[in-house]
């Protein structure tokens, strides 16, 4: 068994084998082939994408990207994003996963990425790398028919929406985001790729763009301030129109912006229900309608899991809501979080750094990543176990030091 990185001639094998991870049967018509060679030439970097191969066979499929992660406070930080992880059923279980787990993650540390992300495909494989739940979704659905929206939300006299094409969804788009994602711990980059595929406009070869319209939000000014992407079904029950229209995507620098997206996509004639998938834990929907009611949560789950490979750089680069001193030990089996660190949470300039004071409390690697971005709470893991206090009330203490009052929320699967 030989795990390496691949090159572009392991294209197909490596793309067949990731399809085969997930259960889906690869497509071997030469035009596939073609474009799947072409896509991933352009956006896999070789340096971090791993095949395991049995023979000349690929059996095991591993890559990450650089990214930054906004962290609390606005910083951007290196990250380390790991996507494409598939071991084949006739391999699994015979420790593939750990090795190239294992590598990505030396690889990531030694270039400096202080923290490493991933979405779980199943909640039980990552907490043994030492990554933790960090940030959470939540999908929901509104009635339209009993949605009135608040008569005192807030609303820009002069703000305007318009259809846009996936083209100019393409142009406007970028900037936006970048404005945006300043905003929101949890969120990560959309590179120019990323938009072409969202859009449609050079789908993956592997997972094809539904069509979708596009509204952009203009605020008085004309400046872009929200973009929303969604699709509608055309389920009609006779002559009553029925419609679901889900929304892919809605990012806004405003609550006017995001407000004016939600009430224009409840008014599109013939929808009666509208269905947010991957949604803020905390979204401000609820507060701006009369019935809240009139939304229902389908699910909230688990998202972004992150492993800290730096601790002294990752929790230097947030802000934090308590002026406090706090000293945490950390146990990773891995080592890289492995330690006595003192966070302090000091107004004009946070830091953390290694030290030899006593610990105020005591946790493991992933429940660090965990409380990284600002979601977890410190006192409900003491309570249950998870964290241990080594001085009274230093859960409640970290509560206040590490929480933080929007939700962190990443609206992008990767
Ligand atoms: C998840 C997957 C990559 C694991 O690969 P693998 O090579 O079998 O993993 P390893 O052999 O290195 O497993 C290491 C440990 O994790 C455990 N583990 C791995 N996958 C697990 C899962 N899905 N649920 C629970 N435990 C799991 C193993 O039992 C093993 O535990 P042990 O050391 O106590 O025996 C593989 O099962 C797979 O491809 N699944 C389908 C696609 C998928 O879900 N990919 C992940 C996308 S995020």
């Amino acid at each position: 068994m030989e795990i390496r990185t691949i090159g572009e001639e392991d294209i197909i094998p490596w793309t067949a084998a990731v399809g085969i991870g997930f259960l889906r049967v690869p497509d071997d018509t030469k035009e596939n082939r073609e474009k799947r060679i072409e896509h991933w030439r352009e956006r896999a970097d070789f340096a971090r994408t791993r095949g395991a191969f049995d023979g000349g066979r690929c059996v095991g499929t591993f890559r990450s990207f650089a990214t930054g992660l906004t962290v609390p406070g606005g910083a951007i930080v290196p990250a380390s994003a790991i996507t494409n992880v598939t071991v084949s059923p006739t391999h699994r279980r015979q420790g593939l996963l750990t090795k190239m787990m294992g590598l990505d993650l030396a690889d990531a540390a030694a270039r400096g990425e202080s923290v490493a992300i991933l979405i779980a495909a199943e909640y039980r494989i990552y907490g043994r790398f030492g990554f933790g739940v960090a940030t959470e979704y939540q999908k929901f659905t509104l009635d339209t028919l009993r949605t009135d929206f608040a008569p005192d939300a807030p609303v820009e006299a002069g703000a305007r929406i318009e259809l846009a094409t996936p083209e100019e969804v393409a142009e406007v788009g970028p900037p936006l985001h970048e404005e945006f994602r300043r905003q929101r711990a949890g969120a990560i980059e959309r590179t120019a790729m990323w938009w072409q595929m969202y859009t449609g406009l050079a789908p993956s070869p592997m997972s094809p763009t539904p069509p979708r319209f596009h509204a952009v939000y203009r605020d008085p000014s004309g400046k872009v301030a929200g973009l929303v992407g969604y699709r509608t079904d055309d389920h009609w029950d006779e002559f009553v129109p029925k419609v679901t229209l889900t929304v892919d995507s809605l990012i806004a620098l405003t609550p006017a912006a995001e407000i004016a997206l939600w009430r224009f996509c409840a008014n599109v004639d013939y929808v009666n229900r509208v269905e947010g998938a991957d949604r803020s834990p905390d979204e401000l929907l609820p507060l701006l309608v009369q019935d809240p009611r009139a939304i229902t949560t389908q699910s909230r789950r688990d998202f972004v899991w992150a492993r800290i490979l730096d601790a002294p750089a990752a929790f230097s680069a947030r802000t934090y809501g308590a002026r406090d001193r706090l000293v945490v030990e950390v146990h990773d089996d891995l080592g890289y979080a492995a330690g006595r660190f003192a966070i302090d949470g000091a107004a004009e300039q946070a830091r953390c750094v290694p030290t030899g004071d006593p610990a105020d409390l005591a946790l493991d690697a992933s429940t660090l990543g965990a409380l990284y971005l600002g979601a977890g709470s410190p006192v409900r893991l003491a309570v249950t176990g998870r964290i241990s206090e080594r001085t009274p009330g230093a859960a409640e203490r970290a509560e206040a030091l590490l929480r933080t009052p929007r939700e962190p929320w990443c609206p992008d699967w990767f």
